[in-house]
């Protein structure tokens, strides 16, 4: 069991979002971001001078075990295990993109009242895809922590953390846009085996994530017209910056352009 870090009913907006990220309980992290989110209007002014603290690793079940990348199997898609430890490695990735989302909110402060709100609905649609997953897992006997994972999310959430500019280019821009790369093939992988309930949550997710890049699109866009850069030459400086690696296509171009990237953007990179 994770240690007791519910966040206090009445603690003002960034404590309670520093005691989220470290939250490590699936349902005291799901229902206290849903918390947050209602109950966060009331706050006239938020506590923007309150202190920000690094947050090296973010709260996981302690029953999760954490490996190194290379060291995951590639899976297959043809029986149920199969199935479950690709759910599986998504429900680490929704898992996370809870903790990234409420990072983004808690980390970076004096930005307009509206950023805070677009993260945290971020953060509890992430909520809602790991539950959506977790059912899914639960339904096929397999619990979150039943296998492996790696934090490379987390990693780049570190390394982004004094910088709102690049956390916007390499989270949601690079990382979460990724995923519109990949979501649709592997829905049709789901939909080879006749797995119609993992099709329909993917689906969903495939949806909301358009969404997710286009705000992150959205506030890169805004921080580097008052930092007076060029955003597509700080995004092309961003990625060499802090993506280990090449950026990988074919990308989805059509479901980019919804969220934000723009043609030449897309040809520059790749
Ligand atoms: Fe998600
Ligand atoms: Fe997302």
């Amino acid at each position: 069991m994770g240690k007791d870090v519910r966040p206090q009913a009445h603690g003002s907006f960034f404590e309670t979002l520093e005691s989220l990220v470290l939250s490590e309980g699936m349902i005291e992290k799901c229902r206290g971001i849903r918390e947050l989110n209602t109950r966060w209007s009331n706050f006239d002014d938020l506590d923007h001078n309150s202190p920000v603290n690094f947050i090296k690793v973010a709260g996981l079940p302690t029953r999760l075990q954490l490996v190194p990348p290379g060291k995951l199997k590639r899976r297959g898609i043809k029986s149920q295990e199969a199935r479950n430890i690709l759910m599986h490695s998504i429900a680490h990735i929704e898992f996370s993109a809870i903790n990234l989302a409420m990072d983004a909110c808690y980390r970076f402060r004096n930005l307009p009242k509206q950023y805070y709100q677009d993260w945290l609905n971020v953060a509890a649609d992430e909520a809602r895809h790991f539950e959506l997953i977790n059912a899914y897992l639960n339904l096929h006997n397999c619990n979150y922590g039943d296998y492996p994972v790696h934090n490379g999310l987390w990693d780049m959430a570190a390394e982004t953390a004094h910088d709102p500019i690049a956390r916007m280019a390499l989270v949601p821009r690079v990382l979460e846009a990724r995923g519109l790369d990949v979501t649709p093939p592997m829905i049709a992988r789901f939909d080879s085996v006749g797995d119609n309930s993992a099709v329909e949550i993917l689906n969903v997710i495939y949806q909301d994530e358009i969404g997710h890049v286009y705000i992150g699109s959205k506030w890169f866009r805004h921080l580097c017209d008052q930092a007076n850069v060029e955003p597509r030459q700080m995004f092309m400086k961003m990625v060499s910056q802090y993506f280990h690696g090449e950026l990988r296509g074919p990308f989805n171009v059509a479901a980019r352009l919804q969220a934000g990237f723009d043609r030449e953007e897309l040809e520059e990179l790749g």
